[in-house]
């Protein structure tokens, strides 16, 4: 007799893995592979964390399990940082390392919500949200934003839901959009969600990747929200796999309980390095600089990048993405997406991973990688759609 699997499991794939998936398994091509697919920086993680790494690698501590909310050194390291950026006091205690930023909203979902709750976000919008609350039992509510209201969250649409949500996840700056949310946008939706008693999950990963707006932090705002963030993109640690949930106090013991049974705790030597990246003024330089040349990637794509895939897009704030209109040159983005990997030799994610309603129209390049890449698909992409015309 065949066992079942849960219903829980059927959740639609990540399609941006995929696409890594295909991408790292082509061999022996006629030309370099662009990787426009993946949302991380290509430069190294900053010079302390390096420095901290090596340092370390030989001590037998830095080899074992830390308290499940992370070393005190780094949640305290996290807390000064709130302070430094944000001006806010944030206690280490409410300060909870995570596996990526990725467990953490698993973990907030599982610790906030209960199985049939109802979870709003928009659409485009991160994919993993909705497919984490598929196997957590809840259900999304999708809250479309499109080139009509400049693709921003407004509280009128968030007025119009109808139940009102138990939660509501929001990310500035947002992927794949690159919107990003003014104050009095982020106190309004804040304030909303405050009086209506939705439990408010304030991702905040790509804060630092704003190109002409401050970033505010939900917490200025909000004393029930959980906000989200991780060395994932600004800090170019990515596959340190360190994020971080800074917790509303009584949120903070059932996470952290969580945290124990889950996955004990997050990898040590990358805590380590966390904090020494955290601690050091140079870190802050090098990072800056980073998101300098993701300025001048953005510029460039959106000057060379042919019309036809220009049409109707948001214009990217900040974070490091451009979600292309592809509506002028297919309606199938996941074909699109596989002519040019294989074609082209240019990775890129279908929006059909943010949007199920519109994604067939849309593509996500990320900018986060060299400007010279960025010259040679904005080259690849001109010949082959000149070809077309
Ligand atoms: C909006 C957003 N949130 C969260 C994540 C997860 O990142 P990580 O688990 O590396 O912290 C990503 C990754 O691309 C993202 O784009």
């Amino acid at each position: 007799m065949a066992l079942r699997t849960s219903s829980r499991s059927e959740l639609p794939s990540f399609m941006v893995m995929d696409v890594l998936e295909k991408a790292e398994r082509m061999t022996a091509l006629p030309k370099p592979l662009l990787r426009l697919e993946m949302g991380q920086p290509s430069s190294p993680p900053p010079k302390a964390a390096l420095d901290a790494l090596i340092k370390h690698t030989h001590d037998v501590s830095a080899h074992g399990y830390t308290l499940s909310r992370g070393t005190i050194e780094l949640t305290e390291a996290i807390a000064r940082h709130y302070k430094r950026w944000y001006d806010l006091d944030i206690k280490p205690e409410q300060v909870l390392v995570t596996v990526g930023s990725s467990l953490g909203f698993m973990m907030a979902f599982l610790t906030c919500f209960e199985a049939g709750d109802k979870i709003a976000m928009t659409s485009p919008g991160y994919s993993a949200y909705r497919n984490l609350m598929l196997s957590a039992s809840l259900e999304p509510m999708l809250i479309d934003i499109n080139a009509k209201d400049n693709w921003r969250l407004t509280v009128a649409s968030l007025e119009q839901l109808d139940p009102i949500p138990d939660g509501l996840i929001i990310a500035s700056p947002a992927n794949p959009t690159g919107v990003v949310m003014t104050s009095d946008e982020l106190a309004a939706i804040c304030k909303w969600c405050e009086a209506n008693g939705v439990r408010l999950i304030s991702d905040e990963i790509y804060h630092g990747i704003s190109f002409d707006k401050t970033d505010t932090c939900a917490m200025q705002y909000s004393s029930s929200v959980l906000v989200m963030n991780s060395f994932s993109k600004y800090f170019a640690m990515t596959g340190h796999r360190i994020g971080w949930v800074i917790a509303p106090d009584d949120l903070v013991d059932p996470l952290e309980r969580l945290a124990q049974n889950c996955f004990i705790s997050a990898n040590t030597l990358s805590q380590i390095a966390a904090t020494a990246a955290l601690d050091d003024p140079s870190t802050y330089q090098e990072m800056d600089s980073y998101v300098e040349r993701y300025r001048v990637n953005r510029d460039f794509l959106l000057d060379r990048l042919p019309k036809e895939l220009l049409g109707q897009f948001p214009y990217p704030e900040g974070g490091f993405y451009i979600y292309a209109d592809t509506s002028g040159l297919s309606n199938n983005s996941v074909e699109l997406t596989d002519i040019f990997l294989n074609e082209l030799y240019i990775a890129a994610t279908p929006g059909l991973d943010f949007d199920d309603a519109a994604g067939h129209l849309a593509m996500r390049l990320s900018f986060a990688g060299s400007t010279e890449d960025m010259a040679e698909a904005a080259n690849r992409l001109t010949q082959w759609v000149q070809s077309r015309r």
